[in-house]
């Protein structure tokens, strides 16, 4: 009997469905044995014991990849509400089958400490797998060697550095000069929070002493030419040390301009827009309940013009920007009321992970911006290819992981901190009701979501090493380095008269 069970677990047949990669979409059946995908197509002979689910009318598509959570994440006093567990138990309740997180070390704390730290607390709890990013929140020569250590030895091949959060986690721009060209040669990907947070401290401090103390304070202290300036002066760093550049939660109409413009004069710059961004607006931090504007507080901020969304996912389907996250990163009622004075002690952050792939459906597909090609590129494939996972990960072929969504793209729920499946109290879309859902949901080879039923297993995730050199990201550094030489000229040396300088008493 158990012997049926587990046979019955580990071989699963998916029949007559839609299977949709980010480059076709075609009619097969697929058959799963032990996690990978073994076989695609049609007449396929199967082992006996298999579950069979029909998939007919739906579709069947790589599980979606967050590339930006911060689960059970320190942060201005507090800990994130949704930790490991919870926030992948969420993710895979909305058919996200893996996330990326970030490791983030205080100012002169080891980074490979912080990244053993991370490990520690999500190991046990994942129940997806994940992969981490690392934040290099100070500089010198013991960040840059061990840097070298989490790509060659950790599976760690990104970086973020924050322009914002002055004295906190702020690099200023020869540090972050640095810390590209590191990224350059050891071939990994930095990737940048662009936010001038000189100016937001500033802004905050004028805002403060004219009486705003609400969060509608956070949002006018961080105007979107502040997200511009930074997003301008970052793609100019990265290009100065020629290294390509990730800029990570993209909120604003200008921001994303700044990415789409610098793409076409040929820089190397990917742009991540997040689900906040994407399916809601900043018009909340005016709300008179004090929780729900609180609630929408975040870094960069949701952006007052309610037309920024649509603009986003016009952009996103476009490929000026490339691919999706969330920036998870919850907080309760009585953690967001730490800032209940004093808007710039509001932890920063938003829910997402459990609602991204549907609010990227029904905003993206349902609208009609985008085909489910596209929606498999902006919330799996090009993810697994710019983090150099692919076709492990955000593909639907033979050899690939078994990490897979079924998904009814005419059903429809609507969202509620009521029903959602994260810790947080609140949910920034709220009432929102959607196209979209994932009737199954399978994560390496376990059917997590069946028949809409969620059954997760508490540390069945496993850690996904990203290795260096992507090519999607490191395809045409090499040569663009070598058209960028020095140029010296030969000439005969002056030896004329030269002024003397006198020394200063
Ligand atoms: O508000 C935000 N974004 N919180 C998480 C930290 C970050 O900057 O990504
Ligand atoms: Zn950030
Ligand atoms: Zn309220
Ligand atoms: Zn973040």
């Amino acid at each position: 009997m158990t012997d049926h069970i587990q046979s019955a677990q580990s071989r699963i047949f998916i029949k007559n469905g839609t299977i949709v990669n980010d480059d076709q979409s075609f009619h097969a059946d697929i058959y799963i044995e032990d996690g990978i995908i073994k076989q695609v197509g049609t007449n396929l002979v199967i082992p006996g014991g298999a579950r069979t689910i029909d998939a007919r009318g739906k579709f069947v598509m790589p599980g979606g990849i967050d590339t930006h959570t911060h689960f059970q994440m320190p942060f201005m006093g507090t800990v994130s509400a949704d930790d490991f567990y919870s926030g992948t138990k969420a993710a895979l309740a909305g058919g996200t089958t893996m996330i990326i997180d970030f490791v983030i070390p205080q100012k002169g704390e080891s980074l490979l400490d912080a990244y053993e730290k991370w490990r520690g607390w999500a190991d046990a709890k994942v129940c997806c797998d994940y992969g981490l990013h690392v934040a290099v929140t100070w500089w010198n020569d013991q960040v840059s060697k061990e840097m070298d250590v989490l790509c060659s030895e950790k599976g760690v091949n990104s970086y973020k550095v924050f322009m914002a959060y002055k004295d906190v986690f702020m690099l200023d721009d020869d540090e972050i000069y640095h810390c590209f060209k590191r990224c350059k040669e050891l071939k990994a990907l930095p990737m940048v929070h662009a936010e001038n947070g000189h100016l937001i401290a500033i802004k905050s401090r004028e805002l403060l002493q004219q009486g705003v103390s609400g969060p509608e304070g956070h949002l006018q202290s961080r105007p979107e030419e502040v997200e511009e300036e930074a997003t301008t002066r970052a793609i100019t760093i990265a290009d100065q040390a020629g290294a390509p550049l990730y800029v990570v939660h993209v909120m604003s109409k200008s921001s994303a301009n700044v990415i789409s413009k610098a793409r076409r004069e040929g820089k190397i710059v990917f742009g991540e827009p997040i689900a906040a961004g994407l399916g809601t607006d900043g018009t909340h931090h005016y709300n008179k309940c004090w929780r729900h504007a609180a609630g929408h507080v975040m870094g960069p901020p949701l952006r007052a013009d309610p037309t920024t969304p649509g603009y986003l996912m016009d952009l996103l389907a476009n490929n000026d920007l490339q691919l999706t996250g969330t920036d998870n990163c919850t907080f309760n009622a009585d953690q967001k009321a730490i800032g209940k004075d004093n808007f710039t002690r509001i932890p920063n952050g938003v829910n997402g992970v459990e609602d991204r792939m549907s609010i990227i459906w029904e905003k993206g597909v349902y609208s009609g911006k985008m085909d489910p090609c596209r929606f498999v590129a902006v919330t799996s494939a090009t993810a697994a290819k710019v983090f150099n996972i692919y076709p492990k990960k955000g593909r639907i072929a033979v050899g690939s992981d078994a990490d897979i969504v079924i998904w009814n793209g005419e059903a429809t729920r609507t969202i509620s901190a009521k029903t959602h499946h994260q810790a947080v109290d609140f949910n920034i879309f709220e009432g929102m009701t959607v196209h979209g859902v994932p009737e199954y949901v399978i994560t390496g080879g376990s059917i997590v979501m069946d028949e809409g039923q969620l059954k997760v297993t508490q540390g069945l995730g496993r850690f996904v090493p990203t290795p260096v050199n992507s090519q999607t990201v490191f395809g045409r550094v090499g040569n663009r380095e070598k058209s960028r030489q020095p140029q010296i000229v030969e000439r005969e040396p002056y030896t004329g008269p030269v002024v003397e300088i006198k020394e200063e008493d």
